[in-house]
């Protein structure tokens, strides 16, 4: 007896994988399949260095506003939760209406007061001054020819003290020949943190295939940097 289409199985292996999902900014499936997911490591990364330094400590009777982050292409918001439940400002920003409404619906999210959300891209975007700026696998969709500008943007929006944390695909990623997506070399990654010091940075080379056999070489840097 064959399946019948509700099987969740059969559903299962239907349903796209991540990556083939973001292979066609498929970003309604995309979000699908990471609901539920913890904050990406590199803001995890973030977060440490920051709250070691004491940034949100205050003795103060009249504390100062917290610091301001920027979530760079936050999807449905699993980095701008944990960054509202540590006590930051978070403006998020992302193309997509379904990834801010899914954020704006999120269940886990707290302190609203302190979230702005901006339904914009990243090409002609500005960006405030703000401690930390984070794009988790955001950057690589930015098209090549607005991805200066929007780099641009995001070391100035840095201030002396505050710090980048995201990912850039590399030149040996399978995607690198899409013509809409911004690769780097790691020569060309290091070139754009000239004004910061690296503190970490982790090169991850693979070969991947989901369910459906589709299959994808990824090339990616991970990186964490404070601006000097
Ligand atoms: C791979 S998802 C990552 C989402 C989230 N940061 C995460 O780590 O799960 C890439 C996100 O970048 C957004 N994005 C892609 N191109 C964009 C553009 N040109 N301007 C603004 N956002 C964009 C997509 O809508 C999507 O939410």
């Amino acid at each position: 007896m064959g399946t019948s289409p509700s099987d969740p199985e059969k559903q299962a292996r239907r349903a796209p994988s991540a990556f083939a999902a973001a292979a066609t900014r498929d970003w309604e499936a995309y979000y699908d399949i990471m609901a539920g997911k913890p904050p990406r490591e590199t803001l995890l990364w973030a977060l440490e260095r920051f709250d070691a330094e004491g940034l949100l400590d205050s003795a103060d009777d009249d504390p100062p506003p917290p610091p301001l982050a920027i979530d760079l292409g936050c999807g449905e918001g699993r980095d701008t939760a944990e960054l509202l439940r540590r006590g930051w400002r978070v403006q998020a920003i992302d193309d997509a209406p379904g990834g801010l409404r899914r954020l704006t619906e999120r269940d886990d999210l707290v302190h609203r007061e302190r979230l702005e959300t901006r339904l914009e891209g990243f090409e002609g975007l500005t960006l405030p001054s703000a401690s930390l700026v984070s794009a988790s696998f955001s950057l690589p969709f930015c098209p090549p020819g607005a991805f200066g500008g929007l780099w641009e943007q995001i070391a100035g929006a840095i201030p002396s003290g505050g710090r980048f944390a995201g990912q850039f695909f590399g030149d040996r990623d399978g995607w690198a020949a899409l013509p809409d997506r911004s690769h780097h070399s790691r020569d060309e990654v290091m070139g754009l943190f000239d004004s910061f010091l690296i503190e970490r940075f982790e090169e991850g080379e693979r070969d991947g295939e989901d369910a459906e056999g589709n299959k994808k070489h990824w090339h990616v840097f991970h990186v964490l940097a404070r601006k000097r």
